[in-house]
C-alpha cells in the first residue's frame, strides 16, 4: 500500500473486544433439532455459538467492548470526539445505543454520537466515516471511537437458528495508528434485495437463506471490480497473491471458505491465468490444479482468521472483525508490516472491499485484545437454558462477577431501560 507523502496515515489504534458469559455447543442444537452435527460442523463449519443472557444486550456488550478499546490500550475518555455505534438490533427506534454508552464510558460531552445502521455492513461504514474524519483534519487530533455490537437471533427450530451468535468489537480509529493503517482505496456494491430484513416489530430476523448467499457473493464481485477501478494502473493485480491474509464478513465459517472461493477464480479469471482468456470459469468445474491452489489459498490466507467466528456465531456488524480480532492477535508478529484484504457485506445490501497494512509494532496493541482469554472464561450452557435465556429475552437482571463486563441491564421501568456500571472491570 502506498501512502501520499501529504496523505495522514489513518487507520485502527486499537481493538476491543467482548463476548457474552454463556456459549452453547451447536453439536448439542443439532441433536435437540434432529440434524445431523455434520451438517453444521462441516456443512456450515460452526462449532458454538454464543448465546446473550437476559442482563446483556447490544448496549451491553458494546460498552464492555469499548471499555476495554479504550484501558487497555491507555486511550483517555476525552481524546474521543466521535462516537459511532453500529448495530442492526437496537434498543430503541430513536434514542440510539451510542448515547448509552457516551454515558456508561464517561466520553465528554463535545462528541458528536450516533447509530448507523446497515446489517451487517455499517461497522465498515463507521470505520470510513471515522478514518474520513480523522483524514480531513476535523478531528482536531482526537481519536474516533467505532463499536459493532450485535446479537443475531432467528425463530427457534428454523434452519438459520444454527447461525446465531453475539459480540462486540470497538474500534478506535486515529492518526499513526498503533495496529493497522487503513489504505484510503476502496470498492463499493450496493444493490436493493430482500436476502435478510428483520420488520419494526420483530425480534428476530427473516431470511432467504440461499438467496441471501447469491447476494453476498455477487456483491464481492462487485465491490472487487470497483476496488480494482481504484487502484489506478495496477487493477489486474491478483489479490489473492498481494495479501497475507484475506478476511470476510463471517455469518458463518463456510460462508467465507465460498467467498474466497469466488475471489481466487475472479483473480485467475482478471489474471488469465486459468486457462480461460478471462472467461468465468469455477474451481469447482474440473481444473484439479486450480481447485487445489483455491483450497490451499484458503488455508493459508482465510483459515486461520475464522477460530471465533466458529467459537462465537454471527456477530453481524461485529463480524468482520472478530476475524481481525483473532488473527491479529494470534499472528501479530508474523503479520507485522504486511498487508490484509477485507470484505464487509451487509444485506439488503452494501457491501465494502478495502486493505490494511498492520504496522511494525502492531504486537503490543493485539496483545491486550485478550480473545482467547475470553473464550477460556465462557461457560457452557444446555439447550434448556439457551431456549430460557432466548425466551426471557434482554429483560435485565444482576449478574455475578464474570457474568457480565462493563455494565449490565438492570431492568426496564416506564419503557426505559436502567443500566448499571459492573464494579469489576473487564
Ligand atoms: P440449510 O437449509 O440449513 O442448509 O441452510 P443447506 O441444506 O444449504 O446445507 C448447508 C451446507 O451443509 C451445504 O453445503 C450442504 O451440502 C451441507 P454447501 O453445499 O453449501 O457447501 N450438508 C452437510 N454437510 C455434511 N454432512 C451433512 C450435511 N447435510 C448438508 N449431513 C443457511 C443454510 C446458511 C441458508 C441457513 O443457515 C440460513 O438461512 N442462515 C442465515 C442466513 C445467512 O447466514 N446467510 C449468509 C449470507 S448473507 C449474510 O452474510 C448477511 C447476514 O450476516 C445478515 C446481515 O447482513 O445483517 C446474514
Amino acid at each position: 500500500m502506498k501512502h501520499d507523502d501529504s496523505q495522514t496515515v489513518v487507520g485502527i489504534d486499537q481493538l476491543g473486544l467482548y463476548l457474552p458469559h454463556y456459549v452453547l455447543s451447536l453439536d448439542k442444537l443439532a441433536e435437540a433439532r434432529g440434524v445431523p452435527p455434520e451438517k453444521i460442523s462441516i456443512g456450515l463449519g460452526a462449532q458454538k455459538m454464543a448465546v446473550a443472557p437476559p442482563w446483556e444486550d447490544t448496549v451491553t456488550l458494546g460498552a464492555s467492548a469499548a471499555e476495554r478499546a479504550l484501558a487497555r490500550g491507555s486511550v483517555a475518555p476525552d481524546e474521543i470526539g466521535l462516537l459511532l455505534v453500529a448495530t442492526e438490533t437496537a434498543v430503541d427506534h430513536a434514542k440510539p445505543v451510542s448515547i448509552f454508552l457516551h454515558e456508561l464510558l464517561g466520553l465528554p460531552s463535545n462528541c458528536r454520537t450516533f447509530e448507523l445502521k446497515h446489517a451487517c455492513y455499517s461497522g465498515t461504514a463507521g470505520v470510513m466515516i471515522a478514518a474520513d474524519w480523522v483524514r480531513s483534519g476535523a478531528a482536531r487530533g482526537r481519536k474516533a471511537l467505532i463499536v459493532a455490537t450485535d446479537i443475531a437471533r432467528y425463530d427457534l427450530h428454523s434452519s438459520a437458528e444454527f447461525t446465531q451468535g453475539a459480540g462486540a468489537v470497538a474500534l478506535v480509529v486515529s492518526e499513526q495508528p498503533r495496529l493497522l493503517e487503513l489504505d484510503p482505496v476502496s470498492g463499493v456494491f450496493a444493490s436493493n434485495v430482500y436476502d435478510f430484513w428483520r420488520p419494526l416489530d420483530r425480534r428476530e430476523a427473516l431470511v432467504d437463506g440461499k438467496f441471501s448467499l447469491d447476494c453476498y457473493l455477487a456483491a464481492l464481485d462487485g465491490a472487487v471490480a470497483d476496488y480494482r477501478a481504484g487502484l489506478n494502473g495496477s487493477g489486474g493485480t491478483s489479490l489473492t497473491e498481494r495479501y497475507a491474509a484475506m478476511l470476510y464478513h463471517t455469518p458463518f465459517p463456510k460462508m467465507a471458505y465460498k467467498a474466497h472461493l469466488r475471489l481466487f477464480e475472479r483473480d485467475r479469471a482478471v489474471a488469465g491465468t486459468d486457462g480461460t482468456n478471462g472467461a468465468h470459469r469455477s474451481a469447482a468445474d474440473g481444473n484439479g490444479d486450480l481447485a487445489a491452489a483455491a483450497e490451499r489459498s484458503y488455508a493459508e490466507l482465510v483459515e486461520p482468521s475464522l477460530t471465533l467466528a466458529r467459537l462465537v456465531g454471527n456477530t453481524y456488524t461485529a463480524s468482520l472483525y472478530l476475524c481481525l480480532a483473532w488473527i491479529a492477535e494470534q499472528r501479530a508478529r508474523e503479520l507485522a508490516g504486511r498487508e490484509v484484504g477485507l470484505f464487509s457485506y451487509g444485506s439488503g445490501c452494501c457491501a465494502e472491499f478495502f486493505a490494511g497494512r498492520f504496522t511494525g509494532s502492531c504486537a503490543t496493541a493485539a496483545r491486550s485484545i485478550g480473545a482467547a482469554e475470553l473464550l477460556a472464561s465462557r461457560r457452557e450452557i444446555d439447550v434448556e437454558q439457551y431456549e430460557a435465556f432466548t425466551c426471557e429475552g434482554s429483560a435485565g437482571g444482576t449478574p455475578g462477577r464474570e457474568e457480565a463486563g462493563a455494565a449490565y441491564l438492570a431492568g426496564i421501568r416506564d419503557h426505559k431501560r436502567l443500566y448499571e456500571r459492573t464494579s469489576w472491570s473487564s
